[in-house]
């Protein structure tokens, strides 16, 4: 389970504090499939780096499984972000110059596994989005949806219990999309795997099970009429 209480993110540029996120508490439960949605600017990025130990808020917990995020020592905090969570990022975690079998390999191989068993299990996760075919070509060889479709092989590669995607369809065409989206909720629904999925698409916001409201980094409070 991941719990967020009272979180603030502070920016300071000089003599400016952009306050990204304003006290933000909120919970999504094991094997959830969330979905934040809200403005530009109104922290869904920051929000999702805090969950995925990427940055640490000024004030407030990030809890994750129980554990306080915070408190994580760097090694700790390395083989969380290795482990625990898997990220879909757009630009965030493929190497250009690495291709797809070897992109989806390398966390496998940071971790000290034998190559040959991390081309295998690279291989059957390529198979399961459907890229066996592509498994040789580098990313700029790959269509968009297809890249993609390797940033979550690449995230799935430990079996995460927690996915943390941010705008996943951004660049897709809406058939594309659609299949990005599947593909997420297939994985949430068969391995049971926890989901946190920014967007600023209605449609896209569909697949998930709740829409989390940010605005001004706020948790939007439904007023009654
Ligand atoms: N590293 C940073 N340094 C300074 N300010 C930042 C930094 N990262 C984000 N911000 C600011 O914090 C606020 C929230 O940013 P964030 O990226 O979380 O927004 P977002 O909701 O993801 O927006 P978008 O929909 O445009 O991606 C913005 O005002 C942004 O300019
Ligand atoms: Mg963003």
């Amino acid at each position: 389970m991941i719990q967020l209480i009272n979180v603030h993110k502070i920016y300071r540029q000089g003599a400016t504090e952009i306050i990204a996120l304003a006290g933000v508490s909120l919970e999504v439960g094991k094997g959830e499939f969330a979905v934040i949605m809200g403005p530009s600017g109104s922290g869904k990025s920051t929000l999702l780096h805090l969950i995925g130990g990427l940055d640490q808020p000024n004030r407030g917990d990030v809890l994750v499984d129980g554990r306080l995020i915070s408190q994580l020592s760097d090694d700790q905090l390395t083989l969380f972000r290795r482990a625990t969570v898997g990220f879909v990022f757009q630009f965030f975690n493929l190497l250009p110059t690495l291709s797809a079998v070897e992109n989806v390999m390398l966390p496998l191989i940071l971790d000290a596994q034998a190559r040959s068993q991390a081309y295998s299990r690279a291989e059957r996760i390529l198979e399961r989005v459907g890229l066996a075919e592509r498994k040789n070509h580098l990313p700029e060889e790959l269509s968009g949806g297809e890249i993609q479709r390797l940033a979550i092989a690449r995230a799935l590669a430990f079996n995460p219990s927690i996915l943390l995607a941010d705008e996943p369809t951004g660049n897709l065409d809406s058939k594309t999309g659609a299949q990005v989206l599947e593909l997420i909720r297939e994985v949430n629904r068969q391995q049971g795997c926890t989901v946190v999925m920014v967007t600023h698409d209605k449609e896209a916001a569909g697949f998930g099970d709740r829409v989390i409201q940010l605005k001004d980094g706020m948790t939007k409070k439904r007023r009654r009429s």
